[in-house]
């Protein structure tokens, strides 16, 4: 079996939480949802918790509940999942980015800063910044929330990789810097409903919004209904989705969730392993972790200077994939997407950290039921290969 970046760990106490849902009345719209909720709600401290289809739904209907609209500007960091951007478009708002720090490779605090006063010089003005915790590393948190509230912008946490991670020791951080933190619980993240995410926030209007626009943007809400014609009565204000999540998926969700600690515990005893590797190595550098923060490595990137390395990236791609180990890279920076050059002209030259970034970056296998012998054949592998 071929080893790769990121794979679920499902023990018996899941199997058992997930068919007991199967066996009960309800598979969807049902108690396991509000469990769920109730049990990220507890888990990161947030006042309210709404699990969604997958966290690029997350996205959509947090860009939507925040009123993002066409003349705003949204920003994000190049270096992330394309859906980070592509909500900021959903929502009919530009999206623009600010380069990665090059040592915590997550969107670098000064340079947003200089972008805003940039555009309010001609008289725009700069709507949200969506941070992303890269790898399980969370962002500047402190310096991002001291620029929104300095210019008046919403905050959003795209907290896909850092499930597990702590801040100023605080596992409870994203609520208290971002506005709207969102989630994912695909397979490969740090915990899994097979499909899945989820908004989490302080603000119970967006909270309210998001419930709403989840499931077509209806309400039985009688605070909000014009009409009511009897207890079947339903209205819809706006147009929404059909974004919701099922039962036996929150089951899993909360079972996972009880297991987070000992699965980011476990990330981090293979990144040290892997720190020890490849620290002494030239030409290698292994992440950094920045003194605030305990990382929750849902990725293991790292960078590899090819060129005086004198390597081929995709030939030692193709080397260790033969041996066995399916590496990824994480990611192509989105400003360099087609859609995006096409449509918002960037060019390559934009954000010259995260390109560089990408040309080095390497993510190694890491997840808890990663084996010692499976991580020294990584090790090994790449070891051999730089040897040759
Ligand atoms: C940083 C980031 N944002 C958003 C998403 C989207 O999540 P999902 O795959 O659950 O839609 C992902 C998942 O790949 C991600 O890594």
């Amino acid at each position: 079996m071929k080893l790769s970046y990121g794979k679920q760990s499902i023990d018996q106490s899941d199997i058992k939480a997930v068919v007991e849902v199967l066996k009960s009345d309800w598979l969807t719209q049902g108690p396991a949802v509000e469990t769920f909720e109730n049990d990220l709600k507890n888990y990161f401290g947030a006042n309210h918790a709404c699990a969604v289809a997958n966290g690029t739904a997350a996205l959509h209907l947090t860009g939507l509940a925040m009123g993002w609209q066409q003349g705003d500007i949204v920003i994000t960091s190049p270096i992330t999942f394309l859906a980070t951007a592509n909500c900021i478009v959903y929502s009919g708002a530009t999206p623009d980015f600010v380069d990665i720090d090059p040592v915590t490779y997550t969107i670098d605090p000064n340079q947003v800063e200089e972008k805003i006063k940039f555009y309010q010089s001609s008289g725009r003005n700069v709507k949200a910044v969506i941070g992303v915790d890269y790898a399980g590393h969370p962002c500047a948190w402190e310096a991002l929330k001291e620029i929104s509230d300095k210019y008046d912008l919403q905050l959003v946490n795209d907290n896909c990789h850092a499930l597990g991670a702590s801040y100023f020791s605080d596992k409870k951080y994203t609520v208290k810097y971002a506005d709207v933190t969102i989630q994912s619980y695909h397979p490969v993240k740090n915990i899994t409903t097979g499909e899945g995410g989820a908004v989490l926030t302080n603000d119970s209007i967006i909270d309210e919004k998001v419930r709403k626009l989840r499931s077509h943007g209806m309400t039985k809400d009688l605070n909000q209904l014009e009409n009511n014609d009897g207890p079947w009565y339903y209205e819809m204000h706006e147009v929404g989705y059909n974004y919701r999540i099922t039962d036996f998926q929150c089951a899993l969700g909360s079972s996972q969730l009880k297991r987070l600690d000992q699965f980011a515990q476990k990330r981090r005893e293979i990144a040290k392993q892997y720190d020890e590797s490849f620290s002494s190595l030239n030409n290698l550098k292994i992440p950094e972790t920045h003194n605030s923060v305990d990382h929750a490595y849902h990725l293991y990137p790292l960078q590899f200077d090819f060129e005086k390395l004198s390597l081929n990236k995709t030939k030692f791609f193709e080397k260790m994939k033969k041996a066995g180990v399916n590496m990824q890279v994480h990611y192509i920076p989105i400003h360099l997407q087609p859609f995006y050059t096409k449509n918002y002209g960037f060019s390559s030259g934009d954000f010259p950290v995260s390109e560089k970034f990408y040309t080095r970056e390497v993510s190694l296998p890491i997840y808890p039921d990663l084996s010692n012998d499976d991580q020294h054949k990584v090790v090994e592998n790449i070891v051999k290969y730089l040897n040759a």
